[in-house]
């Protein structure tokens, strides 16, 4: 039998403020069911004749494949439209083509550049919206990486996550905030171009303090990552930004995840995991780093015991599918 609150319902989400410290929690227990639910070979209905709308303008392999497969699991349907693929912004609004689908779908899943595209969604298409990673934000992210973390270590509480790379990027943004909501402590290492933005940062340390922990910023790794249990990494361009590639890759080098910085942790033999949301450039070169071998982690972290970055992406699956359930799904019909 799963059980889960049902406050989400017809909630949407546009970045983690949007839930409850509480709520946040539960929807990861509800995804840590769902998963043994699918582990015990059960394919259930609780999301029949739901259909999702996935709008995407950025590319993507998790949150497109996880979102798909989540609805299709519970007897539901995903429909993947890209920018090209509908008049969406172009021939007509979003205020327009939210009202429109809105009509049609149960909920729609945005991918894309502007926060406030995904907020207009939400506020015209009269239907849950749930922000699927903007420029600024990427919050269903952080449910999988706390699922992940609580499978790995038991719990989140008392656990210290060490963020190093990108500061300001839309991951480390919903991290940060994360990371406060359940009681994490929060190490941002980071040189001082790329610092969190104040007001976020401000934003996410009222909530940490509420929850007993604390939010720090260091511009030294070695220094930073010290005492931490999980060490997390993003690009150090995020789609959109590839213009700065150069700029980027020459100012986060000294960020890279490498064996000796999660040596400096001092927890190599004791409570240690590394994390990446993926993609990652770790051993191959691409258009946009070229000659560049591995960038913001090596092949040795990502490759060793520590790296749970694939059950962490399987957890996308999960993870989303708890937030569709607790959205769209009524409680009393299960
Ligand atoms: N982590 C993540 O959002 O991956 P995708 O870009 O493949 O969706
Ligand atoms: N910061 C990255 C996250 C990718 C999942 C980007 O926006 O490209």
């Amino acid at each position: 039998m799963l059980t889960w609150m049902d406050s989400l319902k017809g909630r949407s989400l546009m970045r983690l403020t949007s839930f409850s410290d509480e709520e946040m929690l539960d929807l990861i227990n509800l995804a840590a069911q769902l998963k043994a639910r699918r582990a015990a070979g059960v394919r259930g209905d609780l999301l029949a004749r739901k259909n999702i709308a996935l709008i995407f303008e950025k590319s993507s392999t998790r949150t497109r494949n996880s979102s798909i497969i989540a609805a299709r699991d519970e007897g539901g349907g995903a429909e993947y439209l890209t920018r090209p693929d509908i008049h969406f912004g172009k021939k007509e609004s979003v205020k327009d083509t939210a009202r429109v689908l809105g009509r049609i779908y149960d909920g729609i899943l945005f991918r894309g550049f502007s926060q406030q595209t995904c907020e207009d969604l939400a506020r015209y298409s009269g239907v849950p919206v749930w922000n699927g990673l903007t420029d600024d934000y990427h919050p269903t992210q952080i449910f999988a990486d706390f699922l992940t973390i609580k499978e790995t270590f038991g719990s989140l509480k008392g656990c210290t996550l060490a963020y190093v790379g990108d500061g300001r990027n839309n991951v480390a943004n919903s991290l940060m905030m994360g990371c406060a909501k359940c009681g994490i402590r929060y190490i941002c290492c980071t040189p001082k171009e790329l610092i969190p933005d104040a007001k976020i940062l401000a934003e996410a340390d009222e909530v940490a303090r509420k929850n007993g922990v604390d939010i720090r910023v260091f511009n030294d790794p070695k220094e930073g990552v010290r005492g931490a249990n999980v060490l997390y990494t993003d690009v150090w361009v995020s789609m959109g930004e590839e213009d700065k590639a150069a700029e980027r890759i020459k100012m986060l080098r000294p960020y890279q995840i490498n064996m000796e910085l999660m040596r400096a942790t001092g927890n190599l033999d004791g409570k240690l995991m590394f994390l990446h949301c993926l993609p990652a450039f770790h051993d191959f070169n691409t258009e946009v780093t070229k000659d560049c071998g591995a960038l913001e982690v090596t092949d040795e972290v990502f490759e060793s015991k520590y790296s749970k970055v694939f059950d962490e992406a399987e957890n996308r699956m999960h993870t989303i599918k708890a937030l569709f359930v607790s959205s769209l799904c009524d409680r009393k019909n299960v």
